[in-house]
């Protein structure tokens, strides 16, 4: 399966930032109360990004793991290392594209995690096969991304303003499926953990911040949804009406996030 998908670091630390301003939860208490990283640990974060699970991994450890954050975004990677920099950490971010032969000899890490991102890639059977080769045995692999239930709300603002399907998320709709059941043929022992995460906006405008964050013409998962500049206006201005109106109605807009997280032992 060939997705066409780009994160832009805008739109992606866009959304970090509102998860975590208008969010009750946090994700990132959750992954480490999961993963317990220790010093002393290889660890692999594949699709890094900006450095998120890196940046909360070498602090979890105080330093002590010897982490590698890949991605193929040389955009993202240039923000991790400017942010290694400015924190003096020794965090080794480099081009890694999980669709390829992962460049590190077999039995490599103890954790190799992927948050957001190891879900789009085009065979699951090589990505996955290669994560648990890079691993050492006992090692263990760490996976979320979005469940089924994940952000209902925001869906059916954009269902009811459009009239038109939802485009296809490949997070959404192969996480629990063939993401689970891959993982779970080619590792030990798989198993499923819930985060749920209810972000309440005391105001429409953060709300649309979101939806621009996520619908953005650079992302490419929504293009189906609008042809030029103009259309992509013209959708986001009927979003903001119907958001507008259950604004008015509810007093606030309350969307949950539903997170999944596989965890994984080689
Ligand atoms: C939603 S972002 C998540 C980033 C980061 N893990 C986080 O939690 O902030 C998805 C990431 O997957 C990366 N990605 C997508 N396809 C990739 C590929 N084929 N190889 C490596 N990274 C990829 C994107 O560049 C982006 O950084």
């Amino acid at each position: 399966m060939k997705i066409n998908y780009q994160e832009t670091s805008r739109d992606l630390l866009t959304r970090i930032d509102i998860h975590e301003k208008y969010g009750s939860a946090n994700i990132d208490q959750w992954t480490n109360d999961l993963l317990k990283p220790q010093a002393g640990m290889s660890i692999l974060d594949v699709g890094c990004g900006a450095g998120k699970l890196c940046f909360l991994f070498n602090d979890y450890t105080k330093g002590g793991a010897k982490i590698t954050g890949g991605d193929f975004s040389e955009e993202l990677l240039d923000k991790a290392r400017e942010k290694n920099k400015q924190l003096g950490t020794a965090i080794d971010f480099r081009f890694l594209d999980f669709n390829k032969p992962f460049k590190f000899a077999d039995n490599t890490f103890d954790l190799c995690t992927s948050a957001f991102a190891i879900y789009y890639a085009s065979n699951l059977d090589f990505t996955f096969g290669e994560a648990h080769r890079v691993l050492k045995p006992g090692g263990r692999l760490f996976v979320s991304g979005p469940l089924p239930e994940n952000k209902k709300m925001f869906y059916d603002i954009i269902k009811e303003a459009t009239n038109k399907p939802i485009p296809p998320m490949p997070g959404s709709s192969r996480f629990k499926g063939d993401i689970f059941n891959t993982i779970s043929k080619i590792f030990a022992k798989t198993e499923l953990h819930v985060f749920e995460n209810s972000l309440t906006f005391p105001e429409v405008a953060p709300f649309m911040d979101y939806v621009r964050a996520s619908l953005s013409e650079d992302r490419k998962l929504w293009t189906s949804m609008f042809n030029s500049h103009q259309e992509y206006e013209a959708l986001i201005k009927k979003i903001e009406e119907v958001a507008t109106r259950r604004f008015k109605r509810d007093g606030k807009l309350v969307m949950t996030k539903v997170v999944g997280g596989i965890l994984a032992t080689k």
